[in-house]
C-alpha cells in the first residue's frame, strides 16, 4: 500500500521559493539569466521560481532520463530533449527538482558547459543527501532532506503525483 506523509505544505513551498528567488535576484542583479529546467520534474518549481525573479530571464528545458523506473538512478543517463537556445557567453542557472545521487546533474552540468556559457550555477528544489555519489555544489536549494522518496509539486513516482500542490514522503 502507498502512504503519503506530508513534508512541505503549499505555503511552506511558496515561502522557500520566494526566499531562494530573492537570493538569486540579488546575486544576478543587472544581469540577464538563462534558466535551464530539467524535465519533467522541475517544470512546476521553475514556473513558480521564474515569476518571483526580479532579473530578466530567458529559459529552456532539457530532458534527461535514467534507464529504469525504480526509485534510484541507474547511472546511465540519456538526453531525450537537447538544449534549443544559444547559451554561449551567458549566465546559466540549471533548475532541478531534486538532487539524489548527483549522477544526473553531474552529467548535465558537463553537457551545459560544453556550449561555452560564461557561468553555470545550480538551483534545486530539494537536496537529498543520503545517497549522494558525486559531489555537487548546489548553489541554491529550497529544502534539505536526509532520506526517503518524495513526490508532489512536479516530483513523481512512476509518473504519478506530479500535480499535487504539496510535497510528500512516499512510503511503499
Ligand atoms: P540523481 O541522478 O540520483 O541525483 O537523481 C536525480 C533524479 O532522480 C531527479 O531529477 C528525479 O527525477 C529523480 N529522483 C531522485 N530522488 C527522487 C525522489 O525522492 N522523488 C522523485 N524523484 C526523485
Ligand atoms: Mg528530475
Amino acid at each position: 500500500m502507498r502512504v503519503l506523509v506530508p513534508v512541505l505544505t503549499k505555503d511552506a513551498i511558496e515561502k522557500k521559493v520566494a526566499e531562494v528567488a530573492l537570493k538569486i535576484s540579488d546575486d544576478y542583479k543587472d544581469r540577464e539569466l538563462i534558466l535551464i529546467g530539467i524535465l519533467k520534474g522541475a517544470f512546476v518549481f521553475m514556473s513558480d521560481l521564474m515569476r518571483c525573479l526580479a532579473v530578466p530571464v530567458k529559459l529552456d528545458f532539457i530532458c534527461a532520463s535514467s534507464y529504469g523506473a525504480g526509485t534510484t538512478t541507474s547511472g546511465s543517463i540519456k538526453l531525450t530533449k537537447e538544449l534549443g537556445i544559444d547559451i554561449k557567453g551567458k549566465d546559466v542557472l540549471i533548475v532541478e527538482d531534486i538532487v539524489d545521487t548527483g549522477l544526473t546533474l553531474s552529467y548535465l552540468i558537463d553537457y551545459v558547459k560544453s556550449f561555452g556559457p560564461a557561468s553555470v550555477k545550480i538551483c534545486a528544489l530539494l537536496d537529498k543527501r543520503e545517497r549522494r555519489k558525486v559531489e555537487i555544489k548546489i548553489d541554491y536549494s529550497c529544502h534539505v532532506v536526509e532520506e526517503g522518496f518524495l513526490v508532489g509539486y512536479g516530483l513523481d513516482y512512476a509518473e504519478d503525483y506530479r500535480n499535487l500542490p504539496e510535497i510528500y514522503h512516499l512510503k511503499l
